[in-house]
C-alpha cells in the first residue's frame, strides 16, 4: 500500500468519525494532502454540516468546489471538531505542523474547536518531535532578528522559498514563500523538541514571530492513524 492510499484510508476514517457528530453543526477543516483526502471523502455528506471553517485559501477553494458552505470564523460561536493532518506527532499528541505553510490559520481554527482530530499515516509518528524542520511564520522585516534568536536554540534556520513555477522550472527559486497572511516562513532544522509546550511558549515570545509550528497547547485530542493493516483510533 503506498502513502497516497494510506492518506485516502485515513481520510475516509475521519469522514466516518465526523459523521457521528449531530447534524447541523460547523466543522473545522485543515490543510494538506491528507486533509484533501478527508474533504473529498466527505463531499457526498456535505449536507450533514451547516458549514465549515477553513484553515487556508487552498482548502477554501477545495471546499467550495465540492459545494460546502465556508464561513468566516468570526461568525462561528461553536466548533465541535477540527480535522487536520500533521508533519509529526509524538505519543502525547503534540505535533509539528506548517509543512504546507498554513500553520497560523490552522492554530486559530484548532483553538476554536472542542476536539482536534489529527489524521495521518504512521510515518508521521515519532518518539520526539524535531526530525521535521520546525516551521515558524514571521513578519518579513523581522527575518534576521528572529533567525538569530532561533539559532540560539541550536537549530539551523532557512528561509522557505517559493516553489518554482512552470516558467522558471530550470532556475533556482529565490523568492520567499508567502503565506496566506503575507508572512514568511523560517524552517528550523536539527531541534530535538523534548518539551513541546515550553518550546512553543519560548518561540512565541520572540518579537516578529506570528506562529510557531509546535502544536502543544492545541495538541491532538484524537489521532486516526493508518498503516498497511488499517486505521487505529488513539485518544
Ligand atoms: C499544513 C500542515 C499539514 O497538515 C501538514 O503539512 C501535513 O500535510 P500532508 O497531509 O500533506 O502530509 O500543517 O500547514
Amino acid at each position: 500500500m503506498n502513502q497516497d492510499q494510506l492518506k485516502q484510508m485515513v481520510g475516509e476514517a475521519a469522514r466516518d468519525e465526523v459523521l457521528k457528530l449531530p447534524a447541523g453543526q460547523i466543522l473545522g477543516v485543515g490543510t494538506g494532502s491528507t486533509a484533501n483526502c478527508f474533504i473529498d471523502a466527505l463531499a457526498r455528506h456535505k449536507d450533514h454540516f451547516a458549514g465549515t471553517v477553513s484553515s487556508s485559501n487552498a482548502t477554501t477553494e477545495r471546499l467550495l468546489k465540492h459545494g460546502f458552505k465556508v464561513l468566516d470564523p468570526n461568525d462561528v460561536q461553536s466548533l465541535p471538531a477540527y480535522v487536520d493532518g500533521a508533519d509529526e506527532i509524538d505519543p502525547k499528541g503534540n505535533m509539528i505542523k506548517g509543512g504546507g505553510g498554513a500553520l497560523t490559520r490552522e492554530k486559530i481554527i484548532a483553538s476554536m474547536a472542542q476536539q482536534f482530530i489529527c489524521i495521518c499515516d504512521s510515518s508521521k509518528q515519532v518518539p520526539v518531535l524535531g526530525n521535521f524542520a520546525l516551521p515558524v511564520e514571521i513578519i518579513p522585516l523581522a527575518k534576521g532578528a528572529v533567525a538569530r534568536e532561533l539559532e540560539k536554540l541550536g537549530g539551523k534556520v532557512s528561509l522557505r522559498l517559493a516553489k518554482a513555477t512552470r516558467a522558471d522550472l530550470n532556475q533556482t527559486p529565490s523568492e520567499p514563500f508567502v503565506t496566506d497572511n503575507g508572512g514568511w516562513i523560517l524552517d528550523v532544522a536539527g531541534l530535538q523538541i523534548a518539551n513541546p509546550a515550553q518550546m512553543e511558549a519560548q518561540i512565541n515570545q520572540i518579537a516578529g514571530v506570528i506562529t510557531v509550528g509546535v502544536f502543544a497547547k492545541e495538541k491532538a485530542s484524537v489521532l486516526l492513524v493508518s498503516n498497511a493493516t488499517g486505521v487505529s483510533r488513539i485518544t
